[in-house]
């Protein structure tokens, strides 16, 4: 198989199984993987870029042709950048389709040469998603098998902290 180098963007806050299943699907179709984190979100993230990075290449290091980084403006820009060939996204029910199919499309009409490939996380994983997995964390229900273990441990933490903070604030 020729050498191809794809890259799997996204927000990652935090990092799921269903991720994690997609990393390893796409590690095997292709010769290296960027998992890269967009770091201008619009969305008030739960972990900064740091800590979700550090979480990727935790529950990634096993796999060797996977690397982590970040990219901020343009996916196409980056992925032009880094002469990748293919960006690598998840669609897990109906519902995801429409706002991936309008931005494969956008990408497509940025940059021609660069094709988006769609795969399906296992089953088991069809209905995890990072939103939810901060919401049972935050209302106190457990994400085990949902979120790799070193990842539920820091979600555990993290809303702690916030909660403290946000304690604080208030006093
Ligand atoms: O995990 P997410 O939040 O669904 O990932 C969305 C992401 C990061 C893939 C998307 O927002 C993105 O590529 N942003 C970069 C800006 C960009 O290139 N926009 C034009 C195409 S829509």
């Amino acid at each position: 198989m020729s050498e191809i180098l794809a890259i799997y963007p996204g927000s990652f806050d935090p990092i799921t199984n269903g991720h994690l299943d997609l990393i390893e699907r796409g590690s095997q179709i292709f010769s290296h993987l960027i998992v890269a984190v967009l770091t201008n979100l619009d969305k008030d993230p739960l972990f900064s870029v740091p800590e979700r990075v550090e979480m990727l290449r935790e529950a990634t290091h096993a796999i060797p042709n996977v690397s982590v980084d970040t990219f901020s403006g343009l996916l196409v820009d980056y992925a032009r950048q880094k002469q990748a060939k293919v960006i690598l996204r998840g669609i897990r029910a109906f519902t995801d389709y429409e706002y991936e199919l309008q931005m494969a499309l956008m990408n497509r009409k940025l940059e021609p040469d660069l094709e988006t490939l769609f795969l399906m996380p296992a089953l088991a994983y069809t209905y995890v998603s990072s939103r939810m997995v901060r919401e049972v964390v935050h209302l106190g229900g457990s994400v085990q098998g949902l979120v790799p273990s070193l990842v539920a441990e820091r979600l555990k933490q993290k809303i702690s902290q916030v909660r403290m903070e946000t304690a604080k604030s208030r006093s």
